[in-house]
């Protein structure tokens, strides 16, 4: 099984030119010789200093110590991923696979097909991080490989520069053979879910980068706002919303950490609207789920329904702030020792009795929430309340589901409250006025052992507060 992708190998000048004789040459011109005789020399030589080792190096090794602990004998592999083909000659941007940049911290910046592996010793692990080093400029890899060649895509990092970044043994990509008995992340079930697991806890250096992640999304939501005149200007102002996100989150972060949905009036009944194509109009709801994923790729995960004119109606308040009862019911049954799936059945426990309170059940409130047999009101809130947070969105998510969902809440679990209410616009069992309106709130929680602090606070959330905050910031 090959873990690495397609291996590349450093081609000779010679090589390259036989090469190019036999590609596609629609896009390429020969090399003229003296092009090839040149090309290698007159370069300054490239300074020696080696860089220190960043904050997160020492979190990485005591997260490799604890796996390490787990597979005593075992040899564990750990493949960053490789580039993924967009279309033709195009790839997505390179993001590395969650364990490795947990386990290596290497992060933004790590290299395609890069693997880290733990040989096993007597007393434990020996961790070695492969990867493909930058080539010297007398290979043509240097010039002509438009996909790794430093010509084309920048300068690329050393193997005693990474090795001192992340404080740990590298070694040339091309060393790395899998062995039969590998545990690889991703193709060994007790690996994968052990390194999830690993994630349920947070480590003070990823709860410092998850507040960066929800300081940059709320700095995000304010750009929105500020924006919002042009947004209902467009003709695809929910496109206007992604852009002016996506212009925090390119500038502050690494990106989004998921496609961002920006769904305005019926549309946010559709609970992963990320086509936005529609239109923001004045009168409706736009809710809009958002998160910036910083450079460490923690993400934050929030969402936010503003009125497009600056004011609730009073049918959607009514809406709004029921959703944010339930929030705030949650968020109060979130703590230390109470079991995870509390915190959803506190937030489904006010949306039953609210919906049934509006004559919209068949039943009680009692009788929706009875177990197996109830869920009437689920057809307004199908999604689940609250999942956990870190270097990926839905992070830990091949945790065993007695650790998660089943599992008790501890001090340094980071995860979202995230109720809603939903009427979509055909939904013949509620009355006309609830139609095609679409509300959650989203907030990220840090479990402490005080209590939840909900780390995007700061970010207005009752339906008073959204007002003062869109007139604030000059909304329409
Ligand atoms: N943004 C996806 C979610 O809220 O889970
Ligand atoms: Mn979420
Ligand atoms: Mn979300």
């Amino acid at each position: 099984m090959s873990t690495t992708g397609e291996t590349r190998t450093i081609d000779t000048a010679d090589e390259t030119a036989q090469r190019e004789e036999q590609a596609n040459t629609n896009r390429r011109q020969r090399y003229g010789q003296g092009f090839l005789d040149t090309i290698s020399t007159g370069w300054a030589e490239r300074p020696e200093s080696l860089p220190s080792a960043r904050a997160q190096a020492s979190f990485a090794a005591a997260r490799r110590a604890v796996v390490s602990a787990s597979f005593p004998g075992e040899r564990l592999v750990v493949p960053a991923g490789s580039l993924k083909q967009r279309s033709n000659d195009t790839d997505y941007p390179f993001r590395a696979h969650s364990a490795f940049a947990h386990l290596t911290g290497w992060e933004r910046d790590a290299e395609p097909d890069s693997v880290l592996v733990l040989d096993p010793t007597d007393g434990g692990h020996t961790a070695t991080l492969y990867f493909r080093e930058r080539a010297d400029r007398t290979t043509a890899e240097f010039y002509s490989d438009a996909s790794i060649g430093e010509f084309w895509i920048g300068p690329r990092p050393s193997r005693a520069g990474v090795a001192a970044e992340l404080a740990l043994a590298t070694a040339p990509l091309d060393e790395f053979t899998a062995l039969p008995g590998d545990r690889v992340v991703d193709a060994d079930d007790d690996l994968t879910r052990a390194v999830s697991e690993l994630r349920l806890v947070k480590d003070e250096y990823e709860i410092e980068q998850l507040r960066l992640a929800v300081r940059a999304s709320a700095d995000g939501f304010d750009d929105i706002i500020r924006e919002l005149p042009r947004i209902i200007a467009h003709p695809r102002g929910e496109r206007v919303v992604e852009g002016v996100f996506h212009q925090r989150a390119r500038s502050d972060g690494n990106g989004e950490g998921y496609d961002t949905i920006a769904a305005s009036g019926p549309h946010a009944c559709y609970l992963h609207w990320t086509r936005n194509d529609g239109a923001v109009v004045p009168g409706d709801l736009i809710l809009i789920d958002a998160g910036v994923e910083v450079d460490s790729l923690y993400t934050a995960d929030i969402t936010r329904t503003l009125p497009v004119s600056g004011r609730f109606t009073d049918v959607q308040r009514r809406v709004y702030e029921t959703v944010r009862e339930a929030a705030d019911a949650a968020f109060r049954a979130a703590r230390p020792g109470a079991r995870f799936r509390e915190v959803h059945e506190a937030a489904m426990a006010v949306i039953a009795t609210r919906v049934a309170e509006w004559g919209l059940l068949p039943v009680t409130a009692d009788e929706a929430l009875a177990e197996g047999v109830g869920g009437q009101h689920r057809r307004y809130m199908v999604h689940g309340t609250s999942h956990h947070l870190g270097i990926d969105v839905h992070d830990c998510a091949q945790a065993r589901r007695e650790m998660y969902y089943d599992g008790v809440l501890e001090a340094g679990m980071v995860f979202t409250i995230e109720p809603g209410l939903y009427f979509q616009i055909d939904d013949l069992t509620v009355p006309e006025e609830y139609r095609g309106i679409g509300v959650r709130i989203e907030d990220d929680i840090l479990m402490t052992v005080d209590g939840p602090v909900n780390l995007s606070a700061d970010i207005p959330r009752t339906a008073d507060d959204v007002e003062a905050w869109m007139l604030r910031l000059g909304a329409p």
